[in-house]
């Protein structure tokens, strides 16, 4: 039996979580516990999908019951047959679902304890699959970093999923596990050093330098987002008047302005992804961020030239990305299921540095990894996914979440063990 802490956490406190609610998940999730598949991952065939197999065919326990699942079989065939090729002990079964066949997607979630899904973009191809999972109190895991996506997630689908027990998890790779899960590791520093507690208000800047290049999907997820920008915000304000009322406690994004600053690293541009909405909504969640909380986050360059190239380069893609007929032509620019290859992703890596200052005192810590897009990216979407299914306190509370609301410091621990750097500097 699992060991719920949800209703004890202050996101049950903040959000009036009644003790009813706390049984359903309950139900919920040992009904969870009898799947046929403790792990079912959707998109197996597709570049990300594909490292992700490979990941879990390496990492899952011997005897996990496990299954690939997609629309195209003889796909899904071969890649189970390249993971018997490199001797994985528990082969996968084979799952056939499409996400225009909302009855494939129900039959995947019903046999399946947790669902990754590798398939984007996710404003197109997602919202069943949520939708899939928070019907039948099954935990979901996905790797979009898509604005318009989170937030209708969130205002759609955080009831329904509260009700069975399911815990829907978003951002499981570069966006935003690193931004997410090294904030709250910044604050159990900072808390350490002011004896325990933080009473007062916490003021975070996490700043991102990282090589690397992206594959066909992403491509075309990120082209998809600058080109629906209305969109965007009209998820987002939605989301946000949910949030205030799901967690009145303050957190809040500092306000986005280009600045230099030596400690973090030199010139710093305003990096306006999901992750600070994923920081900042796990701040307001999960016990240990102070009783006000604010982050920044950036991206840093070596020169004033080398930043404002790079928000000139952004900017203009985002522009083009507004007029429907240069926006095919950008999307035809990479194909899905490319990716880059092995001898690319070996020399790719990234580092965060977060500063967080409260009550006069200050930590700095760090997180670091490998190729942040790709076979980063697969080990934790797999961390966090093995976390919902196999570890015995998880997930610590139901509903739509982000990965650290759904594990807390077990996805450090993991993720610690599987390699990437979390340390305080
Ligand atoms: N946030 C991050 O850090 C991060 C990092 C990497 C990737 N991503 C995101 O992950 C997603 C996947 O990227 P990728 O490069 O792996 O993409 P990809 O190689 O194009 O793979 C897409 C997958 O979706 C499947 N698919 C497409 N339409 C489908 C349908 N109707 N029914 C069922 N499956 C369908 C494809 O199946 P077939 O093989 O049958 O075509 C394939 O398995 C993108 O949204 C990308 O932005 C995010």
């Amino acid at each position: 039996m699992h060991v719920i802490q949800a209703p004890l956490s202050m996101d049950s406190v903040a959000g009036g979580w009644v003790d009813c609610v706390f049984l359903i998940a309950l139900k919920g999730i040992s009904m969870a516990q009898s799947r046929k598949y403790s792990l079912t991952l959707f998109g197996a065939t597709g570049f990300t999908g594909g490292l992700c197999a490979d990941y879990l065919g390496q990492h899952l326990p011997k005897g996990t019951s496990w299954a690939l699942a997609g629309r195209n079989p003889a796909k899904l065939e071969a890649v189970r047959a390249r993971l018997q090729a490199a001797g994985v002990a528990s082969l996968p079964g084979l799952i056939e679902a499409d996400v225009d066949d909302q009855a494939s997607l129900n039959a995947m979630a019903e046999q399946s304890k947790v669902v990754i899904t590798t398939v984007g973009p996710y404003v197109f191809y997602g919202e069943g699959v949520v939708r899939a999972c928070a019907d039948h109190g099954t935990h979901y895991c996905d790797l979009t970093g898509e604005p318009e996506f989170v937030c209708n997630t969130l205002t759609r689908y955080h009831d329904s999923a509260k009700k069975t027990g399911a815990a829907i998890v978003s951002c499981c790779g570069f966006d935003s596990i690193p931004h997410d899960a090294g904030a709250l590791f910044t604050v159990r520093a900072l808390a350490k050093k002011l004896g325990g507690q933080i009473n007062g208000q916490v003021t975070m800047e996490g700043v991102v330098t990282a090589s690397g290049t992206f594959s066909g999907g992403t491509w075309q997820s990120a082209v998809t987002a600058f080109g629906r920008p209305t969109e965007n915000r009209y998820a987002m304000k939605h989301a946000q008047m949910a949030l205030n009322h799901q967690y009145p406690k303050s957190a809040r994004i500092l306000p986005m302005r280009p600045k230099k600053d030596a400690e973090l690293g030199g010139w710093l541009a305003p990096m306006p992804t999901i992750d600070p909405f994923m920081v900042v909504r796990s701040a307001r969640a999960v016990d240990g961020y102070g009783p006000d909380f604010r982050y920044g986050h950036f991206i840093a360059a070596k020169s004033l030239p080398m930043m404002l190239g790079g928000m000139v380069g952004i900017g203009g893609l985002v522009l083009a990305a507004q007029i429907k007929p240069i926006r095919n032509k950008l999307l035809e620019y990479r194909q899905s299921g490319d990716g880059p290859p092995k001898e690319k992703r070996d020399r790719s890596w990234f580092k965060v540095l977060f500063r967080a200052k409260s009550g006069g005192e200050q930590v700095m810590c760090e997180v670091a990894g490998g190729d942040p897009g790709y076979d980063e990216t697969a080990k934790m979407l797999a961390e966090t996914a093995m976390c919902l299914a196999l570890d015995s306190s998880q997930p610590k509370r139901a509903g739509v979440l982000t990965p650290v609301m759904a594990c807390e410091d077990r996805l450090i621990e993991r993720l610690q063990a599987a390699g990437m750097t979390f340390r305080e500097i």
